[in-house]
């Protein structure tokens, strides 16, 4: 959705104007270089019709949306009756005070008075001091490290960030600050799985020593979950002990909702979640649902001591504010949206929590509701790295995510989307954030355990993170990747897992498919299966590495219909950007195969592009024919191993042909290359399939940003090991030694056993069948067919049997046809007893 760079021309040259005309103080704009035209729920429009997902939400304001229609038709409808109201009594304010009211917890909800402040956060953490000094006659103020009140002169004097205020000379004086608990970076150096938060027993042994230096205060001011401090949730045994402690010293407890009430957090108010009940209330930001300022302090009525005007200003009136206000809240409980707000919590929560454990820059990942916070520091020092969350913030913009960092050094990144975001969006944006943290976060796998001893790999593994998300979207398989964390605990995806993966992800929203090809493939070897490769197929990634074409090639695209269309489609866009000419054929049948090669011998075809199987097919019959194709320069193949028996085939009948091939499936797509100057059955890895070895069996993980299948240590059903390739390349390539499962090499060309004796039993009068392999590896390697018949008498039974087979599999008529010997067919009583039971009844190996 980001068409263009951030900012667009149109956007940079607002912003531009901006900084001549606006003051230095300008803030968002900084790190958020981004001009907005419109924005509508979830997602904002920049001036250049770039959309991006807003989890910023006007810093906690927007909480149902942005522009949510029925809060527009509400405050449009207000604009016409009466829009300003000082702090005379209106119908819209009086039905807004009532809904204010009923919003609290039963028990507060008969004593609690309603002022209305200047439209602010900061306006009504002001009148809070000043109600609670008036009202106690005291002059001084707890608030805690980490704090964030706001920017007029005493909400800043109450903040904790020393940056903001050190150059503003005569704070409100009085205030005193304690610890918070930040338990992540514990102020006492404490472990907070042992301690009993002995950081409000600072606070608390100040205020009960005679000699602590601190008068008894007028109010102790507390944010539940430190916002702009970082995403604080405060931990609730320090929250109670506050709410008791204060109590016993009769100071009122102002609780500081602007950012966490109106359902930020899953409750109403965040005290809520915490079981207290606070003297003082103080909300803001989200009060109107859509954006129009509004700022009340709710308050316990024994603290309405003031006398009449003692708290005016201009602005307390906002007709508007109170209308959508009312509004909001009706839908809020018609739509059963905090409800939403804890369950997108949770799914945050599920996806997020595993973080640390795989990317060593994130410290510490927390939050409730939707309010969440990473926190990124020096893995060794532990030192806050602003700079590298000011980086994932950068390129979540560029991928389309707004965010906002906070905290100290500005190294948390803040998750704050409006409360009606949808499970889909959510998981969108939390995979750009995934992204955005391997991208920034170096050396991300650190932590990540791999057993040596069972496994390796070319590279190092890649984050978890990012692909774990990619499967989490799958409801298959949320339930078995989500417990992961680790890349050695992440579980090897199945065939029938990837393929319902897929069946998900092509119901769900066309979108979701991100630009991709669905194939209905067959494989060479497999069942009927569904694969989704991205629209462009990697291309332009495979061509940085093989260039098998140049301009001068023609090239004969061939397929076999119904099988891998996807080789098809890619050779002709390889062909395309090589600026060679193509000719794309398929479904040849045997008897026409003669005149095609005429045909394509005179039209000058340089190039042939085919997957091994259709090779193999064209080689057996020039083999046949005992032709040979000398103007043919170049064999282009993708797919499975490229085995030693066709090579000697291309030597014998394509003499002048180099092979390029690229090794893969339609599932793993291309995982690697080669060139005529590597061995045929050795590749060298793209670099974003990271493979793995484990026990011998490749493993696969497409980690390219595009991929759209959920490929996660996907067990491709080949043994290979790493070795250098003659072509000199540095790296280690992958050799491909043949299949794992019970697939084996006869005369180096794969064998199903289980076909085998299938066809054979597909013959009327077969009862069953037994194949052995003889001698295997030398050259009197044999393969024999034992069947048992269902009659006594069976004319010509063996030969009918050998026929069958050799017309129904392919790779074993192909191979039998130079060595004709190789393959016999023997009727018998009974078949031999097998000691490979477990792998493969049919296959027995003998010397
Ligand atoms: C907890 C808290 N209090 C007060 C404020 C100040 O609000 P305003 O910026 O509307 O003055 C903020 C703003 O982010 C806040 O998060």
């Amino acid at each position: 959705m980001v068409r263009t760079a951030i900012p667009g021309p149109r956007g940079a040259a607002l912003l531009a104007s901006q900084s001549q005309r606006e003051s230095n103080a300008r803030a968002y704009p900084r790190n958020l270089p981004i001009a907005v035209a419109r924005a509508r729920g979830c997602f904002v429009e920049d001036v250049d019709g770039n959309v991006f997902v807003d989890f910023l939400s006007g810093a906690g304001v927007v909480s149902l949306g942005h522009s949510h229609p029925e809060l527009v038709a509400t405050a449009k409808a207000q604009l016409d009756e009466f829009v300003h109201g000082l702090d005379l009594p209106t119908e819209a304010k009086d039905e807004f005070v009532s809904a204010q009211l009923r919003m609290l917890p039963a028990g507060m909800r008969d004593h609690m008075r309603i002022q209305f402040c200047g439209p602010t956060g900061a306006n009504a953490v002001d009148a809070a001091i000043k109600l609670c000094k008036t009202a106690t006659g005291r002059g001084d103020v707890v608030v805690f490290s980490g704090a964030f009140h706001g920017s007029s002169t005493a909400a800043l004097s109450m903040t904790g960030w020393v940056g903001q205020k050190e150059r503003i000379a005569n704070p409100m004086p009085g205030v005193h600050f304690f610890p918070y608990s930040y338990c992540a970076r514990c102020p006492l150096s404490l472990d907070p799985d042992t301690c009993a938060t002995n950081c409000v027993a600072v606070l608390e042994n100040q205020l009960r020593d005679t000699h602590g230096g601190i008068a008894t205060p007028a109010a102790v001011v507390l944010e539940l979950v430190q916002g702009e401090g970082g995403v604080i949730p405060a931990r609730p045994e320090f929250v109670t002990r506050i709410r008791e402690l204060t109590r016993e010293l009769d100071i009122p407890l102002v609780v500081d909702e602007v950012q966490t009430g109106c359902g930020r957090t899953g409750d109403w108010f965040a005290f809520e979640r915490y079981g207290i009940e606070p003297d003082v209330v103080v909300a803001s930001k989200a009060l109107s649902g859509v954006g129009l300022p509004a700022a009340v302090i709710i308050y316990d009525e024994r603290l309405d001591v003031w006398a009449p005007g003692a708290h005016s200003g201009t602005f307390r009136g906002n007709q508007l504010a109170f209308a959508t206000g009312v509004e909001a809240i009706r839908i809020i409980e018609r739509d059963g949206v905090l409800d939403d707000v804890r369950a997108r919590g949770e799914q945050v929560r599920r996806r997020l929590s595993g973080l640390p454990a795989r990317h060593r820059h994130v410290f510490d990942v927390r939050g409730t509701g939707l309010m969440w916070g990473i926190e990124l520091a020096d893995p060794r020092t532990g030192e806050p790295r602003g700079d590298l969350a000011r980086e994932a913030q950068r390129r979540c913009l560029d991928r389309g995510l707004i965010l906002e960092t906070g905290g100290r050094a500005g190294a948390v990144l803040r998750l704050l989307p409006p409360l009606v975001v949808t499970e889909d969006v959510l998981d969108t944006a939390l995979d750009i954030v995934e992204d955005a943290l391997a991208a920034v976060t170096p050396d991300p796998t650190v932590k990540a355990r791999i057993p040596l001893e069972t496994t390796e790999s070319v590279s190092a593994p890649p984050a978890a993170g990012p692909l774990l998300a990619r499967a989490a979207r799958m409801p298959s398989l949320r339930a078995k990747y989500g417990p992961a964390t680790e890349w050695a605990d992440v579980p090897v995806l199945s065939k029938d897992e990837l393929n319902t993966a897929i069946e998900e992800l092509l119901s769900g929203e066309p979108d979701g498919r991100g630009g991709a090809y669905v194939y209905a493939s067959g494989g060479t070897i497999s069942e009927p299966r569904l694969s989704l490769i991205p629209g462009d197929m990697f291309v332009p990634d495979i061509l940085a590495h093989w260039q098998p074409l140049d301009p001068h090639d023609v090239v004969v695209n061939l397929f076999t219909p119904g099988r891998l269309w996807s080789a098809h489609y890619f050779y002709n866009a390889v062909a395309a950007a090589s600026g060679a000419a193509v000719v794309p054929f398929g479904g040849l049948a045997d008897d026409e195969l003669d005149s095609w090669i005429d045909f394509f011998q005179a039209q000058g075809c340089t190039a042939l592009a085919a997957t091994p199987t259709t090779l193999k097919r064209l080689l057996l019959h020039l083999g046949h024919s005992g032709r040979t194709w000398p103007a043919l320069r170049k064999l282009l193949w993708v797919g499975e191993k490229f085995d030693d028996a066709t090579s000697a085939l291309v030597a014998k009948h394509l003499p002048e042909a180099e092979v390029w091939g690229l090794y893969g499936s339609t599932e793993t797509w291309v995982i690697g290359w080669n060139t005529p100057l590597c061995r045929p059955d050795t590749v060298h890895p793209l670099p974003y399939q990271y493979v793995e070895l484990r026990d011998g069996a490749i493993l696969i993980t497409n980690t390219h940003e595009r991929c759209v299948n959920p490929l996660l240590r996907y067990q491709v059903g080949d043994v290979g090991e790493f070795v250098d390739c003659p072509c000199g390349r540095p790296a280690a390539a992958l050799r491909v030694l043949g299949r794992v499962d019970s697939y084996f090499k006869f005369l180096n060309q794969l064998i199903s056993p289980e076909e085998l004796v299938g066809l054979a039993c597909g013959i009327d009068d077969v009862l069953d069948a037994q194949l052995a392999l003889l001698a295997p590896g030398t050259t009197a390697e044999r393969l024999v067919l034992n069947v048992r018949s269902t009659s006594d008498s069976r004319p010509g039974l063996p030969d009918r049997v050998r026929s069958h087979v050799l017309a129904g599999h392919l790779g074993l008529g192909y191979v039998v046809s130079d060595a004709p010997a190789a393959f016999e067919v023997g009727v018998v009583d009974e078949l031999a007893s097998n000691d490979r039971t477990a792998k493969t009844p049919l296959l027995v190996i003998t010397r």
